[in-house]
């Protein structure tokens, strides 16, 4: 690719030719060398500064122009020589941009927003809808449940009226998200941007193959990112255990990886199967990601059904998944990564065991449901709700039909049903020109 960019050499060559110099005379006239003017023309070295000056006052050219040149050919050279060039150059852009210092500051870093992860059923695009509607629909500005929080994005809009905000979701990689995002002890950004500085300037080829390489590398992740990623989580795991991280600064530094690997994964969006292509290459990157300052938020990491037993609030946001897909199967590589046990996997997709299925995903989904809404302790209940089950591929056909529903939440409370169109995330095999989102509003009888 650079051998098409246009460097000094190709430059100076040009001048020459134009002006109808042969390359003795100018070597003569300057005090360069033949041979050295050769090598510079054909690229294979640089001019030093000097030279430079002394061929523009030669040539009468503007020496600036031919300085810009030999800076950013010295640039390039450096980018593509070194493992880590393009990386470092980017660091050096931002540092340039920031100021050395500041850079160095929490504040004034690029970080993850909350809303820039992929997770398949993630409200981000109805959050809006969904708020508007509970806001007219509701009373009371105490509790707001949401108790299958996926990504939080609902969650994380509750907390611009509510008190406190119960999240709980059964996987652990939202969970640690929740106490990253969330939590209220005490962290120190320095420490934690110092060390996303170390990540980012890690040489791969002197990190040695691990577990996360050896069983990711070149199939979800690309070889030499894949060797970083599993470094950094070990890295992580033994400063934690080093009482180098509080319980915090080691949620952080997890959600933070996670954040940064989800852009990096050869996936459409979970970890089912990778696309089996060449991966390209593409710097790691690590950034942190930007916390709440939110104070009132509970974090659960339990099987909905039995939390719902156990807590009380206003209302509760319900969300849970519809159709047979696990959401712990789907991501899998990051359930591995934060519990780091290093499992044995299995299959092409290299799953581990099974574990956290959700009933949901079941024959017995509508009567969890049912147990669910009958068993929260709230004066109201939001749930979410879309038509998938029109569709022809059984994976993502749901386990609750409308009707099963409404009639469930009739039987509960006064039920308000709305809808909206959206597209949404399909694998292709479903067509769903009348996809719906609903949200149905119900305001429990009293018992
Ligand atoms: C449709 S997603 C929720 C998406 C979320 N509203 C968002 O905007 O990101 C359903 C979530 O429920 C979780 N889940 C499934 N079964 C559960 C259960 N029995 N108890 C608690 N959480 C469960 C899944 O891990 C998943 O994150």
């Amino acid at each position: 690719m650079l051998d098409t960019i246009i460097s000094i050499g190709d430059t100076l060559k040009e001048i020459r030719e134009t002006k109808g110099f042969h390359l003795q005379e100018v070597a003569d006239k300057t005090s360069i060398n033949y041979t050295s003017l050769s090598r510079i023309e054909t690229g294979k070295r640089l001019p030093t500064k000097i030279q430079v000056q002394s061929l523009a006052e030669f040539y009468s050219y503007s020496e600036n122009d031919l300085i810009r040149q030999l800076i950013s050919d010295k640039i390039i050279y450096e980018v593509q020589n070194e493992d880590l060039g393009l990386e470092g150059f980017h660091l050096a852009e931002q540092k340039l941009k920031y100021g050395l210092n500041l850079f160095n500051d929490y504040k004034n870093q690029e970080k993850f927003q909350l809303q820039s992860r992929r997770y398949i059923g993630n409200k981000a695009k109805l959050t809006d809808w969904i708020m508007e509607i509970i806001e007219s629909e509701t009373e009371g500005n105490g509790t707001f449940i949401d108790i299958f929080s996926g990504t939080s994005i609902v969650a994380k809009s509750a907390m611009e009226k509510y008190k406190t905000i119960i999240l709980n979701d059964i996987l652990y990689s939202n969970n640690i998200t929740y106490q990253a995002f969330y939590g209220t002890l005490k962290w120190n950004s320095s420490k934690l941007v110092e060390l996303a500085n170390e990540y980012n300037t890690l040489n791969p080829k002197s990190i040695r193959e691990n577990y996360f390489s050896k069983n990711f590398g070149g199939k979800f992740y690309e070889k030499e990112i894949s060797k970083q990623i599993g470094f950094i989580r070990q890295d992580i795991e033994k400063k934690k255990q080093n009482n180098e991280l509080n319980s915090r600064e080691y949620a952080i530094l997890l959600t933070s990886l996670i954040y940064t690997i989800d852009r990096l994964a050869n996936t459409v969006g979970h970890f089912d199967a990778y696309i089996k292509k060449p991966i390209t290459k593409r710097p790691l990157n690590f950034r942190l990601i930007e916390t709440s300052d939110f104070k009132g938020a509970k974090i659960y990491q339990e099987d909905a059904n039995e939390l719902a037993r156990n807590i009380k609030g206003d209302i509760a946001y319900i969300d849970p998944p519809y159709n047979s897909r696990q959401y712990s199967r789907f991501y899998h590589i990051y359930e591995n990564l934060v519990q780091w046990k290093k499992p044995k996997l299995y299959g092409v997709a290299l799953k581990p065991e099974p574990e956290n299925m959700s009933k949901y995903c079941t024959v017995e989904a509508k009567d969890t449901f049912k147990d669910l809404v009958e068993n929260l302790d709230v004066k109201y209940l939001a749930v979410s709700y879309n038509n998938t089950y029109k569709s022809k591929s059984k994976s993502s056909a749901n386990k609750i039909k409308y009707e099963e529903i409404v009639e469930i939440l009739q039987n509960i409370g006064e039920t308000k049903i709305f809808e909206q169109s959206h597209t949404f995330f399909n694998t292709g095999k479903t067509e769903f020109n009348d996809h719906k989102e609903f949200l149905f509003l119900t305001k429990k009888y009293d018992k």
